[in-house]
């Protein structure tokens, strides 16, 4: 037997694809409230682990119905992972009528329904060296009885967990993966730990019905926020970027904060009193239901529909006005933006950059009965919200971009789009 080069983590190779550790925080990123659960405790248990990260790899595949990743590991160490992407470009038969196939009735269906993630697994530890002698296979579906179980079986897998035993039959006339599992002297357990009823619930919700629903299903919609101090000219640039990506075929949702969530929240936010001694924490209560709300009814029914969603400000405003400009205790609102974003993380935020001489110097121009009681501040408080902004943007590059907003709309409109592509691919 050939030594086992363990690989401690996810990286490296997946299937076909080799994953930057960009790519694979991102995939873990957009599950945050559930990977939140994998943290607080679940973590020590390695089953838990490894069946969490064969969901996070399905999530990944081009098949649409998502269900086809798997994890092979030697005991605490994964050696490898596996789903379908590169390699098949067909729709998915669970989900597919034999005529959407192009198959004729009479005709066997020869199609994998596991859509060839353990194979796959498999011929890409062969191709690193990595021994899968007497390894475990964590995968959400029961391997395929035509391509994937004599993979396991030929790779000398010990024990399979997966969240059901129930198989899909792809072939009826060949004998099903279960008979072969025991007859090779492979366990077969059904995984049952504490994220089970999660990943369960995932995966059947993951089970569509038409090939229709299922590629609608495929798309998890961008979620950009735009962000900047007092007229730095954001909305302009929603509305500018959701023409554009209109204009290419997406589906987009537009919508803001303050009154995302509740529409007169914003009037009674403008109309507490600035000499109040707990003005901030009164804001921060507002914002906080405000935002609820909205990710609620509005950001998280969108996201699932596949809309990419823009939002003109959103939680890292309370951060810098009620943070760096009032002076409230940054934990403190953290935990608020947590529990009102529900663990939503935005994919790229847009940072629009003024000085604030430029701010007032912009709000003077208005009418002095449009102006806000955040517009009336004094200077010095639009210079921290600036600052906060900054800070937010300095701590995470990755995801902010900031752009300088004293350049024209039509500079600005090119800008975002330019990085709407660069760091989305959009
Ligand atoms: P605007 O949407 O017209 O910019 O007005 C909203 C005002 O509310 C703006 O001055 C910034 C302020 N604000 C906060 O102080 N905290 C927040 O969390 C949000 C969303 C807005």
């Amino acid at each position: 037997m050939r030594n086992v080069k363990l690989r401690k983590e996810v990286g490296g190779f997946v299937g076909v694809k080799v994953y930057t550790e960009a790519e694979l925080k991102k995939i873990l990123e957009r599950a945050r409230p559930l990977l939140e659960l994998v943290r607080n405790g679940v973590m020590e248990d390695f089953d838990s682990y490894a069946m969490w990260q064969a969901h996070v790899i399905s999530q990944r595949s081009k098949c649409p119905s998502r269900q086809v990743g798997c994890v092979i590991t030697q005991g605490k160490h994964i050696v490898t992972t596996g789903y379908n992407g590169p390699t098949t470009g067909f729709p998915h038969p669970l989900v597919c009528k034999r005529r959407e196939l192009g198959i004729s009735s009479g005709a066997r269906l020869e199609l994998c329904p596991c859509a060839h993630d353990v194979s796959n697994a498999i011929s890409q530890a062969a191709k690193n060296g990595v021994s899968t002698y007497g390894a475990v296979l964590y995968t959400p579906t029961m391997p395929c009885t035509l391509i994937c179980a004599p993979a396991a079986i030929g790779a000398g897998i010990k024990r399979v967990m997966v969240l059901s035993k129930k198989e899909y039959h792809s072939d009826p006339e060949a004998i099903p993966t279960l008979e072969k599992f025991k007859y090779a002297g492979m366990a077969v357990d059904e995984y049952h730990g504490p994220l089970g009823e999660l990943l369960v619930a995932l995966n059947a919700g993951m089970r569509l019905k038409s090939c229709d629903d299922t590629i609608e299903a495929m798309s998890v919609g961008e979620f950009i926020i735009f962000e900047g101090s007092e007229k730095c000219g954001k909305s302009t640039q929603v509305e500018r970027l959701a023409g554009a990506l209109i204009g290419e075929g997406y589906k987009v949702l537009t919508t803001k904060e303050p009154g995302g969530g509740f529409p007169d929240c914003r009037q009674k936010i403008f109309a507490l009193d600035p000499e109040d001694p707990k003005l901030a924490q009164k804001e921060l209560a507002l914002f906080k239901e405000d935002r609820t709300e909205h990710y609620r009814k509005v950001i998280i029914p969108a996201r699932k529909e596949g809309k990419i969603v823009l939002c003109d400000r959103n939680w890292l405003s309370t951060k810098a006005y009620q943070g760096y400009g009032r002076g409230m205790d940054l934990k403190m609102i953290g935990i608020a933006n947590a529990e009102a974003t529900q663990g939503v993380a935005a994919d790229l935020i847009i940072l629009f950059d003024i000085s604030p001489e430029e701010t007032l110097r912009r709000i003077k121009k208005d009418n002095e009965t449009k102006v806000t009681r955040f517009e009336k501040e004094p200077q010095g408080f639009h210079e921290r919200v600036r600052q906060g902004f900054l800070a937010q943007a300095k701590e995470d590059p990755e995801h902010w971009i900031v752009l300088d907003g004293t350049k024209s709309k039509e500079e600005l409109a090119l800008e975002v789009q330019r990085a709407v592509k660069e760091k989305l691919g959009l």
